[in-house]
């Protein structure tokens, strides 16, 4: 890591991940994972298959608990692993790669999961309203009454990222969520994401395996290989050709794009001579 690429200094409103790790049968799956980075922003979790984002995003949420003492992971000075489990989400959501949504249901049942931490006795018109924006948000309100098995892998992406926005999250985690989008789709996600960011200093953490996207779309990168926190720093700096030789085993060729002047990766195989 160079040191053009070190991470920002944080304030106690900013996001600060300390100390996460989870073992299996012995095995670091996430080895001591901490980073900072400003609220309001987009970060980038890149790495290779099997590089620890998926459980680095459930630790992260507390969907699973983090082995060892100390860990913590602190947005607007409070230390969302100590939240009760209704607090925590209130303030964190994420969509998992894997779209865990139910399939009986119907879109807007589905989405309205999203408010149950929100539930009182007299809540009534307001839920509504959050639920018909997170439907709008996400481009899922066309579907509002169908049920959720007929609908297809990127439609059920939108509605899992609408139950998530349901949830009015401080924190938003999304694994790999332009999987299933068409390329207008994936285009319209991050749009979705930057003026959520700029309207709400909603604070977005994203695990991505496209790394033009991760160049063009993101303000910081957290690169993980191993478990661990090889790489880190403010986008595009982090990430050059030898760290994507390490952390991938590929050869990567970067190109402006001719509208923003951002990055574009291109790979070849290490060894395959160019032309
Ligand atoms: N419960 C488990 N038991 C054993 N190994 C596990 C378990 N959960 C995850 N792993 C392993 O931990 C490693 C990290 O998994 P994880 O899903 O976090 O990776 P990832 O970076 O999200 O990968 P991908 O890019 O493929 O989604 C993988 O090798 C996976 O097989
Ligand atoms: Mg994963």
């Amino acid at each position: 890591m160079t040191a053009a690429s070190a991470m920002p200094a944080v304030s106690a409103h900013d996001l600060s991940v300390h100390g996460l790790s989870y073992a299996v049968r012995g095995k670091m799956l996430v080895d001591d994972v901490s980073f900072d980075v400003p609220a309001g922003t987009l970060t980038a979790l890149i790495g290779p298959n099997g590089a620890g984002k998926s459980t680095l995003l459930r630790l992260m949420n507390g969907a699973l608990a983090s082995n060892g003492e100390g860990a913590a992971v602190m947005l607007g000075g409070r230390d969302l692993l100590r939240l009760s489990r209704r607090e925590r989400a209130k303030t964190v959501a994420l969509v998992e790669q894997q779209s865990t949504i139910e399939f009986a249901v119907t879109v807007r049942e589905a989405v309205a999961l999203g408010r149950i931490p929100f539930r009182r006795w007299w809540a009534g018109a307001g839920d509504d309203r959050v639920i018909d924006d997170a439907l709008r948000l996400a481009g899922a309100g066309a579907w509002a009454d169908r049920q959720v098995a007929t609908l297809s892998g990127g439609e059920r992406q939108r509605v899992t990222l609408a139950r998530a926005l349901a949830q009015q999250p401080r924190l938003l985690l999304l694994d790999e969520p332009t999987n299933h989008l068409d390329i207008a789709a994936q285009l319209d996600l991050f749009a979705l994401l930057r003026d959520l960011i700029d309207r709400t200093h909603l604070t977005v953490v994203v695990a991505l395996h496209d790394l033009s996207a991760a160049l063009n779309d993101s303000d910081y990168v957290v690169v993980l290989s191993g478990g661990r926190v090889v790489a880190s720093g403010v986008t595009p700096d982090a990430v050059d050709a030898d760290l994507i030789r390490r952390v991938y085993g590929v050869e990567a060729a970067f190109v402006a794009d001719p509208g923003s002047g951002r990055p574009v990766v291109i790979f070849r195989r290490l060894g395959d001579v160019g032309d």
